[in-house]
């Protein structure tokens, strides 16, 4: 129970990797607000997880929300201590097809939908809390069509390095978490894929990670754990990659 008493809130928390860490924060003993724009897949989780979860909905877009979820954090629990700004996503489009909508979505919610949150959850965070924020490692890997959707997460992983600074006279502690490959819903939601190419991108991609497989909600939700717990207490402004080691040793060829 590394998190007992601890009161957390997972953005995008209906599906996938919101999904899985939310669990694995309950599980370590943390009481959980789970949310996104559609309640049921979060009422859900919540009802799996028990006791220990709220399913609340909340576009991370929407000031309005984002104000109206700090407010029902405050008055249940009177403060936060673990903010994992999860909810995101985007998908291949080629350079000279990207257009305005393509820019505003994709930074509209991986980039201005963490900033806003995390902004809205500053006056609940108590000194000594921990942000997380679901960057990606396709930051840094120059993959062909993603050049959109890596450059939100290279802007938020540069989140957590100046918001180290901005908020280390309370002692927060700002961190990235940069998942490999995790087959989610967003594979065949955001990517299009057919299950069948799912299966044959797993079967492709697993000789490239020395783990030896693929990876899951909930080894991403383990480091999410770590990275909130007093186990990870001087560690802050970093971008730890959890990948099975692909991108460390086979940087470029997935
Ligand atoms: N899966 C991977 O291989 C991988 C790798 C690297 C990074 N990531 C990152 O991991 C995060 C989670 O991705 P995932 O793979 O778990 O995909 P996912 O299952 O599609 O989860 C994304 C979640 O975000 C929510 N969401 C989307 N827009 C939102 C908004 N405006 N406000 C609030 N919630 C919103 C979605 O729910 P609603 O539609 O109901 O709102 C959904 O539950 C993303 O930031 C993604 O970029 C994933």
């Amino acid at each position: 129970m590394q998190l007992d008493g601890k009161i957390a809130l997972v953005t995008g928390a209906g599906t996938g990797i919101g999904r899985g860490t939310a669990h694995r924060l309950a599980e370590e003993g943390a009481f959980v607000y789970v949310t996104g724009r559609n309640l049921e897949p979060l009422q859900a989780v919540a009802a799996d997880i028990g006791e220990r979860a709220r399913a609340v909905r909340a576009d991370v877009t929407d000031k309005d929300d984002l104000e109206q979820l700090a407010n029902l954090i405050r008055d249940e629990h009177g403060g936060l201590d673990i903010v994992f700004a999860n909810a995101g996503g985007g998908h291949p489009i080629p350079l000279a097809e990207i257009t305005t909508e393509d820019l505003d979505r994709q930074f509209g919610v991986n980039v201005k939908g963490v900033l806003f949150t995390v902004q809205a959850m500053l006056p609940l965070l108590r000194d000594g809390s921990s942000i997380i924020i679901n960057t990606s490692i396709t930051a840094d890997m120059g993959l062909a069509d993603f050049s959109l959707y890596a450059a939100t997460k290279a802007a938020v992983r540069s989140f957590t390095k100046s918001w180290t600074t901005d908020l280390k006279h309370r002692r927060i502690r700002v961190n990235g978490v940069s998942p490999g490959v995790v087959p989610t819903e967003a594979y065949t939601t955001e990517l299009g894929m057919t299950d069948a190419q799912v299966q044959e991108y797993i079967d492709r991609v697993t000789p490239e990670v020395p783990a030896g497989r693929v990876g899951s909600a909930e080894d991403i939700g383990d480091a999410v754990v770590f990275l909130a717990s007093d186990a990870s207490n001087y560690i802050t402004g970093v971008d730890l990659v959890v990948d099975g080691g692909m991108t460390a040793v086979y940087a470029g060829k997935a």
